[in-house]
Order: structure tokens, then sequence, then C-alpha cells
């Protein structure tokens, strides 16, 4: 399982327009990254360049456990590496579907893998709506529906596009849930958002496209009894 992701001179260019030249960035292990910045100063290209979605005019974004071979036959994106769309694609067909897609290959028993699901929809609180047509769902539900089945496939980096935008407060709770299980399991998340929320309180980084370029500085948080109950795994990751 790959638990870092490193980049070194990171550009990229649309015609003559530079959006951003990063010189160096890593992610992980164990990290929990607040992205912001203003309209389209490149957030969204920068977690798709990560996930290995879009190629950066110049740079790299290297995996430790990236083989030539790997790198050369996976050029479409990673799979320990996934990208959370603001408005995800769901396909056609019931939510149960639409989450165990990502684990269809999977070599578990089928009952091991509806066990993932439910487990899945249980922690964003959709387990009764597992039959369901995707059709009948809010748009809160799914994105949560989305999230499952993100968080089914145990990434080791998480990347969240604006996930809180126009969502109600029991559906970011969920999205919480789940963020915070995938931390204390080691993984590392970043989110992009307008405003802070619920989700960017669980970042401890921050990192701030500005002038075309990648600020990043500590996120200062205020530990209560209940935060530091939570509190993910990094004091104990080694
Ligand atoms: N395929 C593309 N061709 C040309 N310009 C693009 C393309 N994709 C994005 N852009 C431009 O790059 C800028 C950054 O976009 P984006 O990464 O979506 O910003 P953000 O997520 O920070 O709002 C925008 O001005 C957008 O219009
Ligand atoms: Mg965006």
């Amino acid at each position: 399982m790959t638990i870092q992701i490193k980049a070194q001179h990171l550009s990229m260019r649309y015609k003559e327009r530079v959006l951003f030249h990063i010189p160096q960035l890593s992610i992980g292990p164990n990290d929990a990254i607040y992205l912001k910045g203003d309209n389209g100063v490149g957030k969204t290209t920068l977690l798709k360049i990560l996930s290995g979605l879009i190629k950066p005019t110049t740079g790299e974004v290297f995996a430790p456990d990236d083989s030539w071979l790997k790198r050369f036959f996976n050029r479409a994106g990673r799979k320990d590496v996934i990208y959370l769309h603001q408005s995800p694609y769901l396909f056609d067909g019931t939510v149960y579907q639409n989450v165990v897609y990502g684990i269809r290959y999977e070599k578990e028993s089928p009952k091991d893998k509806r066990a993932q699901v439910i487990t899945a929809l249980r922690m964003v609180g959709l387990e009764t709506l597992a039959d369901e047509h995707i059709s009948v769902l809010s748009g809160g539900e799914k994105q949560r529906v989305a999230m499952a089945r993100a968080w089914i496939l145990k990434p080791s980096i998480l990347l969240m596009d604006e996930p809180s935008a126009s969502l109600d407060q029991e559906s970011i709770e969920r999205l919480v849930v789940m963020a915070k299980d995938l931390l204390s399991r080691g993984s590392s998340i970043v989110v992009t958002s307008h405003q802070k929320n619920a989700l960017t309180e669980l970042c401890r980084k921050q990192w701030w496209i500005k002038d075309t370029t990648l600020i990043e500085s500590p996120l200062l948080q205020v530990i209560t009894d209940a935060k530091q109950e939570n509190n993910y795994a990094s004091s104990n990751a080694n």
C-alpha cells in the first residue's frame, strides 16, 4: 500500500497561461491537508494530476511502489490514490451496485463483499436505501454513495474536491465519519473547500495556491477531549 507520494517541479500550463509551478510537494503518510485558493487557481487540476488523471506540463508524481512496469501500464490513474469528484458520476443502477462496483473483481466471496458494502453504507447512513435506484437519491445522498464507493477501495490517499459544496449537515457529518476512519487506518486526505467546515477541521496542514505557487503551512487545532479521543493514527503510525 502506497502511503506517500512526492512530486517535483510540478507545473501546469494551458497555452501561455501558467496555472502553477510547485518546486516540491509530498503527501503522507497519514496527512490531512486543506487545499485552498481562489476560484480558478488550479485546485481541481492539481488533484487530478496527483491522482494521475491528467499529466502535468512539467514534473512527475512519484509513489514509492511505482515500478517502471506499473507506470508504463497504468498511465490513466492510481488505484490507491482516489480522486473524489465534486459532482460524482454514478451509474444507472441501485445504490448497492454503485458501491460494490469498485470491488467487483476482488477475490473475496460475494458474501464478504456484501458485508463490506453494507458496512460502508451503514457508515454513511444509507443502508436502508441499498436497493433503491440511484436516481431517487438527493444530491447529498449521492455524494455519500460516492464516498462509500471510494472508502471501500481503502485508498492510501483520498483527494476530495469541494465535497461539502451544497451538502446538508447530515451528509457532511457522514463524510467526516468516513474521512476519520481512513485517517485512523493511516491513509491521507486532501480536502478542497471554499469555506471551513467539519471536513477541513480535520486537517492539520494547509496548502494554499497563490500567485501560481503552493504555500504550505501547519494548521493549528484546538484539541478538545473529544478530538483527542478520536486522534488518528500518526502518533502510533510507526
Ligand atoms: N482543459 C483545459 N483547457 C484549458 N484551460 C483549462 C482546462 N482545464 C482547466 N482549465 C483552466 O484552468 C484554470 C484552473 O481550473 P481548476 O483547476 O478547475 O481551478 P479551481 O479548482 O481552483 O477552481 C481555470 O481557469 C480553468 O478554466
Ligand atoms: Mg475546482
